[in-house]
């Protein structure tokens, strides 16, 4: 990880190498932390970050699901970020929020801890790495299930949750593949590690369902949008893990990770071997929404006013 100059802390900038919390804080023993990842990209309309507001929207429904009161709303929490990205002068970055319960209460119950929040950023590449970007990932279905919505909330983009998405990616990672693809309670495709699948079967682009115990993530969304309207079918229902064997073709999307296509799952290979076509098509066209090439989807950037890069309080 790249270092940046500041990080935001409850309301002040402080140096990098300051930003620390308690060794007793509450999030750090028992997960009870919310955040987000979003991306900002240097695109022709300067830096901007992609659907801003909504993953804000999204950090603070993670934390009403959890009973954590948000000290900051949206708004405040938006421009404190784009003033965090101007002032550490960086143009395209990875943004990260995280609100969690805080020092000064142990035990069980977070509801007397108080809340803290940060929000990082930092330059960062393409999670999966380009060549998976450009040719394809070899994926594992994992051994864990995703989490169960009868024992967790597998909608809310919470700390805890992840040790889940930590044990398949490690197990991923040890059988020297690049990503795990997680099946629901039920054995149903469910989602990767930090993506959500789609599979293309006879030209229709299909993806499981939020019901399905994923999390509906910002870029599925959009993905799902610009497939519509570059005229794809795309229909969301329960996909069984033999379907993605035989899909023509597989791709993941993710805030992190962007439209990676897979091309192999167990040592299966899916389609040619290649992205395909419908793939490549609806990545191209995601990719110009992110970077700003894209006349259509330009409301979903946020641009970081060039003010925001002074060196004011
Ligand atoms: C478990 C999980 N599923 C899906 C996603 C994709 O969500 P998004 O596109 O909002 O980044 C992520 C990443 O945030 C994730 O961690």
């Amino acid at each position: 990880m790249k270092p940046s100059e500041l990080i935001w802390m409850n309301g002040e900038f402080v140096a990098w190498a300051d930003a620390k919390v308690h060794v007793l804080t509450h999030g750090l023993h028992y997960g009870t932390g919310v955040f987000e990842g979003i991306r900002c990209y240097d695109t022709e309309i300067g830096p901007a970050v992609f659907r801003h507001r909504e993953h804000l929207t999204r950090l603070g429904r993670s934390a009403e699901l959890y009973y954590m009161p948000m000290p900051y709303d949206v708004e405040t929490l938006r421009t404190a970020t784009l003033k965090l990205i101007g002032r550490c002068g960086l143009k395209s970055c990875y943004i990260r929020p995280i609100m969690y319960r805080g020092y000064g209460q142990m035990g069980l119950n977070p509801l007397e801890a108080p809340v803290d929040v940060s929000i990082a950023a930092w330059e960062w590449g393409a999670y999966l790495g380009d060549e998976g970007k450009q040719n394809g990932i070899r994926a594992k279905i994992s051994s864990w299930r995703r989490i169960s919505p009868g024992s967790l909330i597998p909608a809310s983009k919470a700390s805890g949750q992840y040790l889940n998405s930590v044990l398949a990616k490690i197990e991923s990672t040890k059988a020297g593949y690049e990503e795990a693809i997680l099946l629901d309670d039920h054995g149903n495709v469910c989602e990767g590690s930090s993506e959500n699948v789609f599979i293309v079967w006879e030209g229709r682009i299909v993806t499981p369902p939020p019901a399905a115990s994923i999390l509906d993530g910002i870029s599925r969304k959009s993905a799902i949008q610009i497939a519509k309207d570059l005229g794809f079918e795309v229909i969301e229902r329960n996909i069984a893990r033999t379907e993605l064997y035989m899909a023509d073709e597989v791709y993941m999307t993710g805030t992190a990770a962007e439209l990676v296509p897979v091309r192999e799952i167990d040592d299966h290979t899916i389609g040619e071997g290649v992205p395909g076509e419908v793939t490549r098509a609806v990545q191209s066209a995601f990719d110009d929404a992110l970077h700003g090439r894209s006349e259509r989807y330009r409301e979903w950037l946020d641009p970081v006013p060039v003010r925001a890069g002074a060196k004011a309080a």
